[in-house]
């Protein structure tokens, strides 16, 4: 191994690696040189000493936050903001992007969770044909072919673009379709020694959804987005069956409260629910999880018997082009999760542990909403807009994701 390299795996602590050597063929080597000399060794540090540091106790002041229930709306104003709406999507300034970096660890299926199929009442449907069966709706009803973007990550990059392909993008025109990939980090073991993987490589995992930001600075989609105008983004998850991303109302909504960030909400079953909910903390937008919302605030209502914080993020983003630009370098905080991975010995021998091992380092994408002082909320019905396919079975599973979507049919 290079003198430098050596040195820098000294200075950052990561001499463990030089145990492996003896196990790299020159190519192995060589690969794992490069790919040490592109690591922000620094970043990783200070990454390992958050995951010790209790959470700061900082002056936190959360306030509601105001949206607007779409069924409370009269169909006079209604139909003004849809029409609002319906006029920059048909003017072709109406872009969609899919995010779909994740591991899909919970759901456990080999391979991007986009090709991931269930079978519905229209037949067997992977994810990411859903999401097109929505993009060729649109394309009859506003006379125009959104761009899709779709957001990958190293790791399933190939194996998206070539399920794509293999699929003729399920009849819609390839030409609208660009991938852009996201980036990475090391995942680090408690003692913050980054781990390799069966292939002798150094271990890494897609940054988080808040990675975003970063990977569209660093893509063709910013100046792709210009050159055709697109004005507004779509974001959302792939895995929601229910996403109804081609949506004028939000838009108009959005356009109507002069805001350049909207997004969609859905209400709160219980004070007790596990989901992130949108308020405001300090003045500014915000999801806060439910870990985070003091019990009594989570049980206050309304005069209405409404909860105060009771806007279930799901999310689904709506982004002015200027949002994008402006966040090109923004940096986010990083949320460590303990997760199970499996990592090479020494001796060659792969263990695949039974306990959680390894801190991995996600940014969210909505933790870049407080730059802004206000954005818009839609409040819809979940039962027309939610359905997630996160856990193998149980709850938000392709069993009760199926049920959902059969019954929109
Ligand atoms: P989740 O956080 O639910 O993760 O992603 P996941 O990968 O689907 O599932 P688990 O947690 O590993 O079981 C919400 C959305 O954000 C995307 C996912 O693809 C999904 O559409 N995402 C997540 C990314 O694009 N990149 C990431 O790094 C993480």
């Amino acid at each position: 191994m290079e003198k430098k390299i050596v040195d820098i795996l000294k200075q950052n602590h990561q001499e463990q690696l030089l145990e492996f050597l003896p196990i790299l063929t020159p190519e192995e080597e060589e690969k794992l040189e490069q790919q040490i000399e592109k690591i922000n060794f620094e970043q990783l540090q200070q990454l390992y000493e958050s995951t010790k540091q209790k959470p700061q106790i900082e002056e936190k002041k959360i306030e509601p936050i105001k949206y607007v229930d779409k069924y409370k709306l009269d169909q006079a104003k209604k139909e003004e903001l849809e029409n609002i709406g319906r006029k920059i999507i048909s003017s072709g300034q109406y872009a969609v992007i899919t995010m779909a970096g994740g591991q899909g660890t919970r759901l456990g299926h080999k391979g991007p969770k986009g090709t991931y199929a269930l079978e519905t009442v229209n037949g067997k449907k992977y994810l990411f044909e859903i999401i097109v069966d929505t993009l060729k709706k649109a394309q009859k009803e506003y006379g125009v072919t959104i761009p899709w973007y779709i957001m990958t990550s190293k790791e399933n990059h190939a194996q998206t673009v070539k399920f794509l392909e293999e699929k003729q993008f399920f009849s819609y025109d390839s030409q609208k379709v660009k991938f852009f990939v996201q980036g990475e980090l090391p995942l680090i073991d408690t003692n913050g020694k980054v781990i390799l993987d069966q292939n002798k490589t150094i271990k890494e995992a897609a940054d988080g959804n808040g990675g975003i930001y970063e990977a569209i600075a660093q893509s063709e989609v910013l100046s792709d987005m210009k050159q055709k105008n697109t004005q507004w983004i779509f974001v959302s998850n792939v895995d929601n069956v229910l996403s109804n991303f081609v949506d004028p109302l939000l838009l108009g909504l959005t356009v109507k409260q002069n805001q350049k960030i909207g997004a969609k909400s859905v209400v709160k079953t219980n004070p007790k629910e596990k989901v992130g909910v949108f308020c405001k903390m300090n003045g500014k937008p915000k999801i806060i999880e439910y870990i985070d919302l003091p019990e009594e605030m989570a049980e206050e209502r309304d005069e209405d018997g409404e909860l105060f914080y009771g806007e279930v993020n799901i999310g689904n983003y709506l982004f002015h082009r200027s949002v994008l630009e402006n966040l090109a370098d923004v940096k986010l905080p990083y949320h460590a999760a303990f997760k199970k991975s499996g990592f090479l010995k020494p001796n060659g021998e792969f263990v695949e542990p039974n306990e959680p091992n390894v801190y991995k380092f996600e940014a969210f994408i909505f933790d870049s909403f407080v730059r802004y002082d206000d954005i818009t909320i839609l409040r819809g019905k979940r039962e027309e807009e939610f359905a997630p396919v996160k856990n193998k079975e149980g709850n938000d599973s392709p069993e009760t994701a199926t049920k959902l979507y059969n019954r929109q049919q």
